[in-house]
């Protein structure tokens, strides 16, 4: 197993009060030392079957002592100058000091290797009394007066080699000690490494679990939006008609504006909705995120109240982002009023921004991050914190903490629905009792985009004479939208689908002025392929797009072709009659037609 060796060590102590025992005892190993022939070194042969060895090794060194502290002292001395003595003959009566036994007990107090030989000519006790004195004898041999030389000899052999071998074995165990603590060691590594990387893998897992179940909860909240978008529409478009009636009752007329104050929250709802399914079309701009957050200032200090102190601490070199500015600062202020409600007796609110710089290592570590230049939009307040209990519900809509009536639990799915939108995400900490802070991330933008021109919108827009082709697979939806337009004065011909359209279409082509289609239809034509269709025969046609959402949009990354009037379900007759007449004289729909705008 290992290499060590201890080399032979040939010191000899030697303890005898009379001098002249000393001078016999050099002479035997003199003999050895001149001699390598000598009768001794064929018993050595024999003893270790080297004689080679034996002989080389023959050089005793031999040290003496006359009394037991004498020899106590030259023990320890050696040891301090690193050589001991690997044996000593210690004489059984030495007066007037210490006896062999007592010399022997203090010689291993300080050396407990030291091999013994104690020599008696009396017998002056007896093994048992010795044992029951020295406690251990694997150290310890008895050699009785008077001595034969080649008893002695052996005797040096014999222990100097148990003593190197001892070593020898004592120096291996703790070299396998060691080589244990080592590998113990490295088993620990490995081990916490493994556990780590465990935590890391269930931490990515939940992670995905959790992205699925957001994905989902997406898919299924923009469905019911999209069909709810129509139902508000026919709702609403009938209230109007309703209240443009001259001949209605003071009290019906209250009862439609319930109607339709009533179905313009359900508009904004589903519009929450669509936004955190990701499926409102977005309007962005280069956004600068410190201008951004300046702009809303005010509202958020009116909505925070007079007990919440806002301070807001704008970043250097924050990015610049590409955002809807109108979602950017809706996120800001759905943050702030959840903040608002997390300190009822007053706090401190802290809107901060800064440039945040993400490498694949921080990446690596959190699901959703993604290594980049971030802006970062911080919310921070004094609140009571969240429940952990709760973390992993907060961005489902619907989930809310408060009393009915005071949450729809749509604020969150918000904020996470537009930072997906902006290829960003949302981290939140908190601990209950200490506050809350909801850290949004915003990509920087890679190209500058041009600013969209602001228009406002009148409140009852001009009417007109030209011709509409209205398509719109919701009969409901189509017969109102149709009333509606026709109180403008336009003359509207009406199709339930793209295909039914192009059937209408050869007739009336050289009349029609604009097309107004729904985006998602039935019989497999699309609102955009039934538009390319019909400008490819009349390429001055104008065209207004309307979607609740629209796949195609959402396959073009959910931004609005700028060719295109688009509208957003569901709008008012206001609106449509809008977009008819900016769109018939020739002007882009206003992106304050957006979905993001008030309907
Ligand atoms: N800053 C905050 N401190 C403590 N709890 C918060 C904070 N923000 C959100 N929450 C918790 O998350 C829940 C969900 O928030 P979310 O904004 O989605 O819904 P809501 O505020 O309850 O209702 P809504 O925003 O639709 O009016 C809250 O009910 C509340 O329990
Ligand atoms: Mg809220």
């Amino acid at each position: 197993m290992s290499n060590l060796l201890i080399p032979p060590n040939h010191r000899i102590l030697l303890i005898d009060d009379n001098p002249a025992i000393h001078e016999d005892y050099r002479k035997i190993f003199r003999t050895v030392a001149l001699d390598n022939a000598s009768p001794l070194h064929a018993a050595e042969a024999a003893l270790f079957g080297d004689v080679k060895k034996a002989a080389e090794c023959a050089a005793f060194e031999i040290v003496s002592a006359f009394q037991g502290q004498e020899a106590l002292g030259k023990v320890r001395e050696a040891l301090r100058a690193a050589r001991p003595f690997a044996m000593a003959f210690i004489d059984m009566r030495m007066p007037p000091g210490w006896d062999g036994l007592e010399t022997t007990l203090r010689l291993w107090e300080v050396c407990p290797d030291l091999q013994v030989v104690i020599c008696t000519a009396y017998s002056d006790y007896s093994w048992e009394e010795m044992l029951a004195r020295l406690g251990r004898t694997d150290r310890l041999v008895l050699l009785k007066k008077p001595f034969d030389n080649l008893e002695v000899l052996q005797l040096a052999h014999a222990l100097t080699e148990k003593w190197r071998l001892g070593q020898e074995a004592l120096a291996q165990t703790e070299e396998l000690g060691w080589r244990v603590v080592e590998r113990t060691r490295e088993l620990q590594d490995a081990n916490e490494k493994l556990q780590e990387e465990m935590a890391e893998r269930a931490r990515v897992e939940e992670a995905f679990r959790q992205a699925q179940k957001m994905e989902a909860i997406g898919q299924l909240a923009g469905g019911v939006a999209h069909d709810f978008n129509n139902i508000l529409s026919v709702i609403r478009g009938h209230a109007s008609l309703l209240m443009n009636e001259e001949h209605l009752s003071v009290a019906s007329l209250e009862s439609v504006r319930e109607l339709d104050s009533a179905a313009e929250r359900a508009a904004t709802l589903t519009r929450q909705l669509l936004t955190f399914s990701r499926k409102q079309v977005m309007q962005p701009e280069c956004l600068e995120v410190n201008g951004a957050v300046q702009d809303v200032t005010k509202l958020l200090r009116r909505l925070l109240g007079e007990d919440i102190a806002l301070e807001i601490e704008a970043g250097e070199g924050v990015p610049e982002i590409r955002a809807d500015r109108g979602m950017i600062e809706q996120m800001l202020i759905n943050l702030a009023v959840n903040a608002r409600d997390a300190m009822a007796n007053g706090g401190r609110l802290l809107v901060r921004t800064e440039a945040v710089e993400l490498d694949t290592e921080s990446a690596r570590r959190d699901a959703r991050r993604r290594a980049g230049r971030f802006a970062c939009l911080s919310v921070i307040d004094s609140g009571c914190g969240i429940a952990p209990e709760t973390m992993p519900h907060l961005f489902e809509p619907f989930f809310t903490t408060k009393e009915v009536g005071k949450g729809t639990g749509l604020g969150l799915a918000t904020v996470y629905g537009i930072a997906k939108q902006h290829e960003g995400w949302v981290e939140v900490e908190s601990k209950p009792g200490q506050g809350a802070a909801f850290k949004v991330f915003l990509p920087e933008s890679a190209k500058p985009v041009e600013d969209a021109p602001r228009h406002g919108e009148p409140a009852r827009p001009r009417g007109g004479k030209e011709t509409i082709l209205l398509v719109e697979d919701d009969a409901a939806l189509r017969h109102v939208l149709q009333l509606v337009l026709q109180t403008y004065g336009y003359r509207i011909l009406v199709a339930s689908s793209g295909v039914e359209a192009l059937q209408i279409w050869p007739e009336h082509a050289e009349e029609i002025d604009v097309l107004v289609t729904d985006m998602v239809m039935p019989d497999g034509m699309s609102g955009r392929e039934l538009i390319a269709r019909l400008k490819a025969q009349k390429p001055g046609l104008r065209v207004i797009l309307c979607s609740g959402y629209s796949r195609d949009l959402l396959r073009a990354d959910a931004r609005l072709d700028e060719e295109l009037n688009f509208l957003p379900k569901p709008y008012t007759p206001v609106k449509l009659a809008n977009a008819v007449r900016k769109c018939l004289d020739g002007r882009a729909v206003p992106r304050a037609l957006s979905a993001t705008a008030p309907v």
